[in-house]
């Protein structure tokens, strides 16, 4: 079994006994686990434990936001619980990148910290009502090259943006994508996805999976079902 798994389940629930009978149901060494601002609000502590005690390593998703010094501390907080990766918004800027990155530095745990850059949610009219002129392709490049240049592993994109950062970032940068639905699957809520082979041929590290694999009646089938038709893609090559 590969021992860097590139799927990222999302636990997207609003219980912990919801979260944890999934997780019951999936194998740590075929996939990593992502807890939200949902599930980490309603549940908190007591679940990442539960999860982590059942051997999964977690992508904490609070996606911080705030002056340098309230991140770095809550970065170090979530470092110090022993979460596998976590986040913070690009947009806080230099300073407060610099300073996430430093605390977890500090704390003598690795957790991967990844930025998020524009929500994908953000289309060029929200950029214009909050006064920015660039268009959504050129300012997630710009924010993932800060991020990278503050230290931090890589960000959260959309898998349509991964050819682009891949080729401007490089090899080792770590592209987190969610938007992902195998061939046949329901598209849900989602609208510009990719089949979970695009989306690492495009230069994707790892995929965030909610649905496809939480709604499936046999969430360990669904998961090693990706898993066999992603085993032979080597990461960031080009289509
Ligand atoms: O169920 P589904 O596969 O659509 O879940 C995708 C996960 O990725 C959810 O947790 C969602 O919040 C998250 N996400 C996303 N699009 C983004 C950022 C995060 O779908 N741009």
């Amino acid at each position: 079994m590969n021992n860097d798994p590139k799927i990222i389940v999302a636990l997207d629930f609003a219980v912990s006994s919801s979260a944890l009978a999934l997780a019951e149901r999936l194998d740590p060494a075929a996939c990593r686990l992502k807890v939200g601002k949902e599930l980490f609000t309603a549940a908190g502590l007591v679940v990442l434990e539960r999860l982590m005690r059942l051997g999964f390593e977690v992508f904490l998703d609070l996606k911080f936001h705030d002056i340098p010094n309230t991140t770095a501390q809550a970065c170090k907080a979530a470092a110090e619980l022993g979460v596998w990766m976590l986040n913070v918004h690009a947009l806080g800027g230099r300073r407060m990148l610099q300073a996430a990155a430093d605390a977890i530095a500090n704390t003598g745990q690795h957790p991967k910290l990844i930025a998020v850059t524009l929500l994908t949610s953000m289309a060029q009219e929200d950029l214009a009502d909050i006064g920015i002129a660039e268009s959504p392709a050129q300012l997630v490049v710009r924010l993932a090259t800060l991020a990278r240049d503050c230290g931090l592993d890589g960000v959260v994109c959309s898998a349509q943006e991964a050819s682009l950062l891949r080729a401007n970032l490089g090899k080792a940068f770590c592209l987190v994508t969610p938007g992902i639905r195998p061939a046949l699957a329901s598209l849900d809520d989602q609208s510009r996805v990719m089949t979970p082979q695009a989306a690492l041929l495009a230069g994707s590290s790892y995929l965030v999976i909610g649905r496809p694999i939480t709604r499936a009646a046999d969430p360990l089938q669904a998961l090693r079902a990706i898993n066999l038709e992603i085993g032979n893609i080597e990461i960031g090559v080009q289509a």
